[in-house]
């Protein structure tokens, strides 16, 4: 994978995210989820997409989730991000059981905790970067919108383009508006599912510098992904196999070796 220069062109985060560094692998998960299991039935087969799943993520963390299709990786980022719900099973967020929680107050969780990075990039096209970025804060009826969306494009990279609509943008632009989309309401974990899938090998590898910048700044990163090379990039990787996971660790290669300087 070859090294990108995005580092320059990203601005430095603000004072109130650096704290978090420090803080990994400390106390119990910022993310924990024990035995989780997910049951789909169709046509009366019943498929396990998870089947028994205990992970602890810690704040700070940048974890890479992998595995072969339908081995529920998907599945599991929804419930993370509570889209969805687990059928049995717990799951806490900074200590709190979201596990059985109703679908609106799984919403207000999702608002104020989560942001996410679509594959397809999920921008509403006739919106500017600004006002695809302030969609997060003007639901969660924040104030300043307008200012805080500017500063998250500007940590992305974009601060020339704030009124470019989703079509007047390129495929790595268009993500980074979804990127900072996902970080402008300072969410505790982001959610990436297969972030880079849609984009050539150069676009991907500036998405993959701004997660790695994010994560510097103590950002807490999941990112859902095929590709070995992403999986190499961070620090730690979850390998699930038939809704279980396989392996939990350091990825084969290393982090630092693969992205360069
Ligand atoms: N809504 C659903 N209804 C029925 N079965 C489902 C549903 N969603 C997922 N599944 C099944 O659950 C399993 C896990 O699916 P999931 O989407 O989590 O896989 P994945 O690891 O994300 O795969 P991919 O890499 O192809 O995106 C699959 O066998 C899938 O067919
Ligand atoms: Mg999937």
């Amino acid at each position: 994978m070859r090294p990108v220069e995005l580092m320059t062109q990203t601005a430095p985060a603000p004072a109130r995210l650096k704290s978090r560094v420090g803080a990994v692998a400390a106390g119990p998960g910022l993310i924990r989820t024990h035995n989780v299991v997910k049951r789909y039935v169709v046509g009366g087969a019943e498929v396990r997409a998870l089947d028994g799943v205990s992970v602890t993520i810690h704040e700070g963390e940048l974890v890479a989730i992998t595995g072969s299709s339908g081995s529920g990786k998907s599945t599991l980022m929804n419930i993370l991000g509570c889209l969805d719900s687990p059928d049995s099973g717990d799951y806490f967020i900074a200590g709190e059981d979201v596990s059985k929680l109703k679908s609106d107050q799984l919403a207000r969780i999702r608002n104020r905790r989560i942001g996410f990075v679509f594959q397809s990039f999920n921008l509403l096209p006739r919106l500017s970067s600004v006002e695809n970025v302030e969609l997060p804060l003007l639901y969660a009826g924040r104030h300043h919108a307008a200012a805080k969306a500017r500063e998250a494009l500007e940590i992305v990279g974009l601060g020339d383009r704030l009124d470019h609509e989703p079509n007047q943008l390129s495929g790595g632009q268009r993500q980074r508006v979804a990127i900072a989309r996902a970080i402008v309401t300072d969410p505790a974990i982001i959610l990436a599912d297969e972030p880079t899938g849609n984009l050539d090998s150069r676009s991907g590898d500036e998405i993959l510098k701004l997660f790695e910048t994010l994560h510097q700044q103590g950002r807490t990163i999941l990112i859902v992904t095929h590709d070995p090379d992403i999986a190499a990039f961070c620090p730690r990787e979850i390998n699930m196999r038939d809704g279980k996971v396989l392996r939990d660790g350091v990825p084969a290669a290393s982090f630092a070796a693969k992205i360069g300087d």
